[in-house]
């Protein structure tokens, strides 16, 4: 049976392993710089700013999802922005991966979001697949566009 529950502070080390799943999955491993303490103090700190939920399959965590609220001007309403989505392996093809979106989606309908979004990495065609199945849309015209390091530093004047 799968549930999605809210994550709790005991699971600052789960989250963390299972970000770096994620990341070996992506083959980002070496972009991934946070520690146990980070994620912890990200998630479970003093008015945190992102959340996380945890899927369990038969009362053993499995998957996870890392999200926080954006904004869209033009609606005039707050989304949701998924930074993770992660279930393990062994649990894949049972349901945890869509209950974890159901579990954002419901909070988008119950706190009158107006969207719910994510990121996918171009090459990744099962979660696409999944992706396009549950009715979502490519914002192909939209370029992500980042600013870090040195030159986040360089237009911040310093
Ligand atoms: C992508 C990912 C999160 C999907 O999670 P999952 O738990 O494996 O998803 P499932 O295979 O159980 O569900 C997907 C499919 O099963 C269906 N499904 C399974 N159980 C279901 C249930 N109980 N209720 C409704 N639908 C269900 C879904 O509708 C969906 O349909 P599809 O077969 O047409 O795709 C997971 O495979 C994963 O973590 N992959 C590696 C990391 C990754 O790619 N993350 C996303 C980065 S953007």
């Amino acid at each position: 049976m799968i549930a999605v529950r809210a994550a709790r502070p005991s699971d600052a080390a789960l989250i963390h392993a299972l970000i770096g799943e994620l990341a070996d999955y992506e083959n980002l491993r070496g972009a991934m710089t946070a520690t146990e303490a980070d994620i912890a103090a990200l998630l479970f700190g003093p008015s945190p700013r992102a959340f996380c939920d945890i899927a369990e399959l038969n009362g053993a965590p499995v998957g996870f999802s890392v999200w926080c609220y954006n904004v869209s001007t033009f609606a005039g309403r707050h989304g949701i922005y998924v930074e993770d989505l992660y279930v393990r392996e062994s649990a894949r093809g049972q349901g945890a991966g869509p209950a974890l979106l159901k579990t954002l989606a419901r909070r988008c309908v119950e706190e009158g979001l107006g969207r719910l979004e994510w990121e996918v990495l171009d090459w990744n065609t099962p979660a696409i697949g999944f992706y396009d199945r549950i009715g979502s849309v490519a914002a192909s015209e939209w370029l992500l566009r980042r600013l870090s390091g040195e030159a986040l530093a360089r237009l911040a004047g310093e």
